[in-house]
């Protein structure tokens, strides 16, 4: 039988950071390595990017950022498809039949755009759109058609992308009621534990924010760095709790589970400063991303190695991708 789909998108942001490693890059290459169950697609979302990165040697250079942390941190590209969105020309010829049976109104309750005209509305501006491009206010569709496009089963975001997923299934099911059955229905698959972490200030760890603690760091950079990490004033012998404490949030994401249960007493029987606990941090981190570390400053020397495992994914994914748009077009009269 044929496996089931299993496709994700990550957005090149740009020397990722530990929030994006926790909150998106960790758990692909969870799914990408840990499921042979499913066949796993995960692409580089760069014209979803596009909205925002208005300098092409940035959106390249981003672009290489993630592709060789994805594989510095161990993602296998062999039994996968590792590829770029931008290169599979499929993905927007199904966003264009798409926009034919979206209704507007679709597009109107998506949480960004809502949050846009929200945010413009505050500002008193004349024009709620004002600084809205369509590429922002049609995401949810092109995302649709990501996910569509390879008859995904399960699609694993994050939280403020679920919507996105239940888009996706509306428009499918609008467009299998027009023409016919083609297109699969997508479950998304939402990751319970920590989907986000605090920055060095202690609120959502974002480069808006200006709160971020890159993943490849220089060692002295990324110490000085964990020892801005901002604390309570609690005495290092009063007891301390652990979930209240950006530290400890960190450390837990690359901790082994008794490694966690330990500095989780410390924390709580008192007598643990939080210099100490931040000492403790950095040699954790340090261990386990020297290697990582080493093998991204490879990676990312070497482009053309990149560009191969970019193109042997694309390959792959676009073997699926022209058989559902051969039916869609088949479905809509087209040649
Ligand atoms: N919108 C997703 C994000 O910002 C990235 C993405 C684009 C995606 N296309 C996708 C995720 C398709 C899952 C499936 O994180």
């Amino acid at each position: 039988m044929a496996k089931k789909i299993l496709l994700s998108g990550i957005k090149p942001t740009g020397s990722p950071h530990l929030g994006n490693y926790i909150g998106m890059i960790q758990p692909a290459l969870d799914l990408a390595n840990n499921h042979e169950e499913y066949l796993t697609l995960l692409f580089i979302a760069d014209y979803h990017a596009l909205n925002t990165i208005r300098d092409g040697a940035k959106m390249r250079s981003y672009t290489y950022d993630m592709a060789a942390t994805m594989l510095a941190l161990g993602l296998n590209p062999e039994n996968m498809a590792f590829f770029r969105q931008s290169d599979i020309p499929e993905v927007f010829e199904l966003t264009t039949i798409l926009s034919a049976v979206t209704p507007k109104g679709l597009m109107n309750r998506a949480h960004a755009y809502k949050a846009a005209i929200a945010k413009n509305t505050e500002k008193g501006e004349q024009d709620i759109d004002a600084g809205i491009n369509m590429g922002l206010y049609t995401y949810p569709l092109l995302m649709a058609s990501d996910i569509l496009l390879y008859n995904s089963d399960v699609v694993p975001v994050g939280k403020d992308q679920i919507q996105h997923v239940e888009f996706a299934r509306d428009i499918a099911g609008s467009f299998n009621y027009l023409f016919g059955n083609v297109l699969k229905l997508p479950e998304y698959f939402v990751k319970e534990t920590a989907a986000s972490i605090p920055g060095l200030d202690g609120q959502k760890m974002s480069k808006s924010y200006g709160n971020t603690i890159p993943i490849f760091e220089e060692s002295n950079k990324l110490r000085k760095l964990i020892m801005r990490i901002v604390t309570d004033s609690k005495l290092p012998e009063e007891p301390k709790n652990p979930e209240e404490s950006t530290i400890f949030h960190i450390y837990r994401e690359f901790a082994t589970a008794e490694q966690t249960a330990e500095l989780k007493s410390m924390y709580e029987n008192g007598g643990l400063g939080y210099g100490a606990a931040k000492e403790m941090l950095f040699e954790l981190m340090i261990k386990r991303l020297e290697e990582p570390k080493r093998k991204y400053d490879e990676y990312i020397k070497n482009t053309a190695e990149l560009d191969k495992v970019l193109n042997a994914g694309a390959d792959r994914a676009r073997s699926i991708a022209s058989k559902t748009i051969q039916k869609v077009r088949k479905k809509i009269g087209v040649n």
